[in-house]
């Protein structure tokens, strides 16, 4: 059943996106069982999947584990004052569908790990943890697996957003510190640099890792859909843009995550690539991020991580392509640049979202400016440019940017 259940998605998305029939035989012939547990591995700067070159591309989406942008019905979980809910298990499913049908290989999805300090998330407060958390958890986990998609995770963030952030472990400590009035206090480095802080964010780290997966029986640790971890996101000291994140605790994290599960790849996750860091052995992969979209600034960041022969990986950038004046690049210039260097693993776009499932009526919002929408029509052009991209980087087949999308029923079949 187990072997059915894993065959049939993959079938189902292929058969969506009419491309792939080729290296879909082959993973039929070589079980698509056995590669959905091979793990990603790293070889320099190529990563890989069963000694074959894999490539990492798709969306971020954040909300997978914890929401902000939906009120659920009465008696269902809510945080109102950081409008917290759970996404219902359809909304999840419909979201991988749309990755697969796009091309995508990956997701980034910062709370199937960031999830502290509100009554909802895995760690509402210090130690104590709220096993209703991970069903979403669970759940996205083990449909990424059900789609053949890998899963990139950060910790924690820069910021004290509703699902949590490095505040949370400041305030823990006894640091009376918030975003919104002290992000500029030199003790918000006490994050890295106070060793009750960090003990408490590697406590949490470990009952993350350690996690059993109702629907596996795999901690996130064993399970090789989560191909990465990452320190977390946007990381940054005192000052925006400073990079200033100790090289020390990078690697002390890493070697943490490492410890706890040797196969992971480990991913800094410093806002901007520090030079300080590149010495770091812990760390897989190197990233940023890009509002708006910006060439000479993607080549910076890869002229130095190419110099310690690892891989490269744009986080997070404007779908939309260059949006204002310190854009240098559209958004099909900016993917040729991507799809050229042999040093870039791959990249996702912020940010993907889907239909208010189950009633499928209408999408979920949300007002950063960014918000895409598979289906939506004044999205279409651009999500057809970015499928493009997708397919030509995870199969090296050229379609046309015109090409139909493949429709995305809604609910998505589990
Ligand atoms: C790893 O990289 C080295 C150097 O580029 C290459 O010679 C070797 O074949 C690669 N190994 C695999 C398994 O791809
Ligand atoms: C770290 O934080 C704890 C808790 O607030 C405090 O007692 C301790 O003095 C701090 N350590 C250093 C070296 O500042
Ligand atoms: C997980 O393991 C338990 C105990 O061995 C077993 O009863 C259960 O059926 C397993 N669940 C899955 C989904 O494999
Ligand atoms: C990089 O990290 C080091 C600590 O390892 C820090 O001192 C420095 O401020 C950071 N930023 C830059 C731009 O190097
Ligand atoms: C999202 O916005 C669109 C356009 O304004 C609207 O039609 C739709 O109902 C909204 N979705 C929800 C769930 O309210
Ligand atoms: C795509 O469509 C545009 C406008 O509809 C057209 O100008 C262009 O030639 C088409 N390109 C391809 C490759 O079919």
């Amino acid at each position: 059943m187990k072997g059915r259940e894993l065959v049939f998605p993959v079938l189902l998305a292929a058969a969506a996106t009419g491309i792939g029939a080729a290296s879909l035989e082959k993973e039929k012939h070589h079980g698509a069982h056995h590669l959905l547990d091979s793990p990603i591995t790293r070889n320099g700067s190529t990563l890989l999947l069963d000694g074959k070159p894999w490539k990492g591309v798709g969306a971020n989406i954040y909300w997978l584990g914890l929401d902000e942008n939906v009120t659920p019905p009465a008696g269902e979980p809510y945080y109102a004052p950081l409008k917290a809910s759970y996404p219902t298990k359809g909304r999840i499913t419909e979201a991988m569908a749309v990755v697969k049908a796009m091309g995508g290989t990956m997701i980034r999805a910062h709370t199937l790990g960031v999830s502290t300090g509100n009554p909802l998330s895995v760690m509402p407060a210090a130690g104590q943890v709220n096993e209703r958390a991970f069903d979403t958890i669970d759940w996205a986990v083990w449909q990424a697996r059900q789609h053949g998609l890998r899963l990139l995770v950060p910790l924690t963030d820069n910021f004290d957003y509703y699902h949590g952030g490095k505040y949370n472990f400041l305030r823990w400590a006894g640091f009376d510190l918030t975003q919104q009035r002290d992000s500029s206090n030199p003790l918000v480095s006490s994050f890295y640099t106070n060793a009750t802080v960090v003990a408490s964010f590697k406590e949490y780290i470990r009952v993350l890792l350690t996690h059993v997966n109702v629907y596996s029986n795999l901690t996130y640790a064993e399970d090789p859909t989560i191909f990465a971890y990452e320190t977390g996101n946007e990381l940054t000291g005192p000052v925006w843009g400073d990079m200033n994140v100790p090289a020390a605790w990078v690697r002390e994290i890493g070697a943490y995550v490492k410890e706890l599960a040797p196969k992971k790849l480990f991913l800094d996750g410093t806002y901007g690539v520090n030079k300080t860091h590149l010495a770091v052995d812990e760390v897989d992969i190197f990233s940023n991020h890009y509002y708006p979209v910006s060439i000479s600034k993607l080549r910076a960041d890869l002229d130095l991580v190419v110099t310690v022969n690892k891989p490269y990986y744009a986080g997070e950038y404007g779908w939309l392509g260059g949006t204002s004046a310190s854009s240098d690049a559209d958004l099909a210039s900016w993917y040729k640049v991507l799809e050229q260097s042999p040093h870039v693993m791959g990249d996702t776009f912020w940010s993907l979202f889907g239909h208010n499932v189950p009633d499928c009526q209408a999408f979920v919002n949300h007002s950063d400016g960014f918000t895409m929408q598979y289906g939506n029509p004044a999205h279409a052009a651009q999500i057809r440019l970015v499928r493009q991209h997708f397919v030509k980087t995870s199969t090296g087949v050229s379609i046309s940017a015109n090409e139909t999308l493949p429709a995305v029923p809604c609910p998505a079949p589990v």
